[in-house]
């Protein structure tokens, strides 16, 4: 699979994957502005926890660039407007998490303005290389969970165009389909933006991965017919009291999981690890209604119809079998287990 996001060094540009024209064609979003980022942010052009936070790090260098600042002061106070530009998406941990990382940086520095915002480039960089880093770490710590002739069910695209490269799930299927040829994926459509059929099963087709695509309703179906063996997804926050906090679907695929005791794994790199905020503060995002009742531009219901459209559920801890980091495995995640594994 291609990168889904790059820094240009010739041009100081970023290029990026237009998710949106997925799987039919191949386009990019090619800018040197820190606004258009937060568009493609919003209109998911680029989504997936960490592909937005590594988008989020390249805002941030662009926006300095784009200051023309003289001083330390006036890029830091440029940043701080960017970082609320950028913030455009709530429920993500990784977009806050980069955003301050780069501020945090800049406060750091010292030099002449040119050499802070060389550094801040360099900084935005080092996120998108850590996170193929941490992707296949996660993809190494699974395969004490994954066994050859596995079949794994996924939700959404936690694949290599939510990350930079690999995924988080699609480490774990990519370097457990190294190890052992014959791991299958089973793949939710996932409505309404059907990350699942139009990304999970493009990206894992094109590394020759067998891939099989099911609807949203048929998850308990495939379970009782014992076609799957674990499931694995991905997460957009995971707290420290062990919640998951990953696309709609996920809090029923667990349940459901639980019922049939099919091992419920989630795995994310620590930029999505969230320390500090409770359960009932998470904000879950409200996408558009329309969203819902529109599909390929035709209305599919009736066009007043009255619509509810979270992004996102929360997993509780209970249904975690055990979080997948680029650190090590917590199985029956605690908030003491997930603080030991935080301070190591
Ligand atoms: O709304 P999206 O497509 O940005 O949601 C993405 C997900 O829910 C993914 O599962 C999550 O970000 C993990 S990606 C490695």
């Amino acid at each position: 699979m291609f990168r889904t996001i790059e820094w240009l060094d010739e041009s100081n540009q970023v290029r990026l994957v237009d998710q949106t024209k997925l799987p039919l064609k191949v386009e990019h979003v090619v800018t040197d502005s820190h606004k258009r980022i937060a568009k493609s942010i919003k209109i998911m052009e680029i989504r997936g926890a960490p592909a937005i936070g590594a988008a989020a790090g390249m805002g941030m260098a662009l926006a300095a660039i784009e200051s023309n600042a003289r001083t330390k002061d006036e890029i830091i106070s440029y940043l701080e407007k960017a970082a609320d530009t950028l913030n455009t998406r709530p429920t993500a941990y990784n977009l806050t998490w980069a955003t301050r990382r780069m501020l945090n940086k800049a406060r750091s520095l010292a030099g002449t303005a040119e050499d802070i915002i060389q550094q801040l480039i360099e900084e935005a960089k080092e996120i998108a290389e850590e996170d193929v880093r941490m992707c296949r770490q996660m993809g190494e710590h699974a395969l004490s969970l994954i066994k050859p002739g596995y079949t794994i069910q996924t939700i959404c695209n936690a694949g290599s165009l939510a990350t930079v490269h690999l995924g988080t799930v699609g480490g774990v299927v990519r370097v457990a389909h190294e190890e052992y040829s014959d791991i299958k994926v089973y793949a939710v459509e996932t409505r309404p933006r059907m990350q699942g059929a139009m990304l999970t099963v493009f990206e894992f087709m094109e590394d020759d991965i067998d891939v099989t695509l099911i609807t949203d309703g048929m998850i308990g179906t495939v379970f009782r017919q014992g076609r799957v063996d674990c499931c694995v997804v991905g997460a957009d926050r995971i707290l420290r009291t062990g919640h998951v906090i990953n696309k709609i679907g996920t809090y029923t695929m667990a349940i459901t999981a639980k019922y049939h005791n099919i091992p419920f794994y989630t795995v994310a790199p620590w930029s999505t690890i969230d320390m500090e905020t409770n359960p009932e503060d998470v904000i879950i995002e409200e996408r558009n209604e329309d969203e819902i009742r529109i599909i390929n531009d035709e209305y599919v219901t009736v066009p007043t119809a009255k619509v509810y459209n979270p992004a996102f559920d929360m997993t509780p801890p209970d249904l975690v079998e055990a979080i997948i980091t680029d650190k090590g495995v917590v199985k029956a995640p605690t908030e003491e287990k997930m603080r030991k594994l935080y301070e190591a």
